[in-house]
């Protein structure tokens, strides 16, 4: 038989798998990705059948020496992948057993593909899960920075994209923070999930042979073994749950990314991106464009659509292994390529943001935005808030057909909404009393956010 057809599942076959077959079922082209990891468990799973004496000490050692050398080899790019190999488990047993003969074939003894490929997934998720913790990290770090060096400027804050209240430039930032701490957490919760170890579940429902699974866990690292062998092998959770984490980490980039992109426009003029991190036009001379944040924004379409795959592959599987878990891997690499190249690019472009702050300022201090702060002076005076919402917002139609600001009004103008206004009314105004006053926890005073970067870097 010529070599394509040596498949090592081959007995019972009387004919050969078809090529489209063949190119078809493979994912050796994306799996090789898990070859560190497939190697890592071949080799602790090895080292219990040793232990356990299903296998003698001088056939672990063959095993051991051979996997290293192959993984030596596939680092070097000398390794040649044969197209005829199914995935990297194949790739990987196949060269074994070429190389340390007998030995080798006794390697996938007491496992199956379906626990070991379920392994190879945890040990890649969980490394990749602490590579984005990492990222994470440095950002809020660049956050956290970011807004201690900026205490003390005052921008306008939004809903319905309408001006609202002024808010410290800080605590605008220190918002993006809190999200990101979020996603922190998210991820070091995920782990636990990810962090079982299957082997032991074979195809599904174990194996009659002495194996002692505590110990391949405690050899990975591994805290809590799986508890159910049909389960350990049908189970996509913890790649699941890891997708919906990185989707919504993409979520906030993007929601920070559409800020930047609308704050640097000439409309609003608050932020301007470096030169180094924008793009300009093939046919527009003047033209600078947040390309940077535009893609990060449309990434985060893509890593939805890996969370989305991965729910509708899942949702009809019977009970256990299917081969549609296969297709398990791609949008997980999807995910983690996107999610990681972000995290980076936009670290390094927050970097190298400028705030011009006198439009801040001078944004904060239009459109009526400390209208709620004389509403409250008024409350203070013992006036139900209903009303006060009133007599504020006949001021502000006044102001607006008078063609006028708060700061214009002298005491009989305000005298004439009601009859209760006294010179306090213009210790309450201005952008920065407006500011001053929110000193409750998780408010913007200056005062509110030092407290909380003392308690961020306190932790
Ligand atoms: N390449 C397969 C996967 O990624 C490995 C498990 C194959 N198991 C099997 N019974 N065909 O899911």
């Amino acid at each position: 038989m010529a070599d394509r057809q040596k498949k090592l599942w081959g007995g019972r076959f009387h004919q050969q798998t078809d090529l489209l077959v063949e190119g078809f079922t493979s994912s050796l082209d994306f799996d090789r990705r898990l070859y560190k990891y497939d190697i890592e468990g071949s080799i602790a799973h090895a080292r219990m059948l040793a232990k356990q004496k299903i296998i003698k000490k001088v056939e672990e050692r063959a095993i051991i020496a051979g996997l290293k050398a192959i993984e030596a080899e596939i680092e070097e790019g000398k390794f040649v992948f044969s197209p005829g190999d199914e995935d990297i488990h194949m790739a990987i047993e196949k060269a074994l057993t070429e190389r340390i003969g007998e030995a080798g074939r006794k390697l996938h003894t007491a496992r199956s593909r379906n626990d070991q490929i379920s392994l190879d997934m945890r040990l890649y998720t969980r490394a990749e899960i602490d590579r984005i913790i990492e990222l994470v990290r440095k950002l809020k770090a660049a956050l956290l920075g970011r807004a201690k060096k900026e205490l003390g400027v005052v921008m306008p804050g939004y809903t319905h994209l309408q001006k609202a209240q002024p808010v410290l430039l800080s605590h605008w930032l220190l918002a993006f923070w809190e999200m990101f701490d979020r996603d922190e957490q998210r991820l070091e919760d995920a782990y636990k999930r990810v962090n079982v170890m299957p082997l032991g579940a074979a195809a599904l429902a174990g194996t009659g042979l002495p194996i002692d699974r505590w110990y391949v866990a405690g050899l990975l690292h591994f805290p809590r073994l799986a508890e159910n062998s049909m389960d350990a092998v049908s189970d996509r959770d913890f790649v699941a749950e890891f997708l919906f984490v990185l989707s919504v980490l993409m979520m906030h980039l993007s929601r920070f990314c559409e800020d930047l992109i609308i704050f640097s426009t000439d409309e609003f003029g608050y932020v301007e991106i470096a030169d180094s991190f924008t793009t300009g036009s093939s046919i527009m001379p003047q033209k600078k464009n947040p390309d940077v944040a535009e893609l990060i924004r449309a990434k985060t379409g893509r890593v939805y659509g890996d969370l989305l795959s991965l729910l509708t592959i899942l949702k009809g599987l019977p009970m256990t292994y299917n081969r549609d878990l296969q297709e398990d891997k791609e949008p997980l690499f999807d995910a983690v390529d996107t999610v990681a190249s972000s995290l980076v690019v936009f670290t390094a472009m927050l970097e190298k943001i400028s705030f011009k702050t006198e439009r801040m300022a001078s944004g904060a201090a239009s459109g009526f935005s400390t209208a709620t702060d004389i509403a409250e002076y008024l409350v203070r005076k013992g006036v139900p808030f209903r009303e006060s919402h009133g007599i504020v917002g006949r001021i502000v139609a006044f102001c607006i057909k008078e063609k006028k600001s708060f700061t214009d009004l002298t005491l009989e103008d305000f005298l004439k909404f009601y009859n209760g206004f006294d010179d306090g009314v213009f210790q309450v105004l201005t952008v920065e009393q407006s500011v001053q006053a929110r000193t409750q926890i998780g408010g913007t005073a200056e005062e509110a956010v030092r407290r909380r970067i003392k308690e961020i870097e306190g932790r």
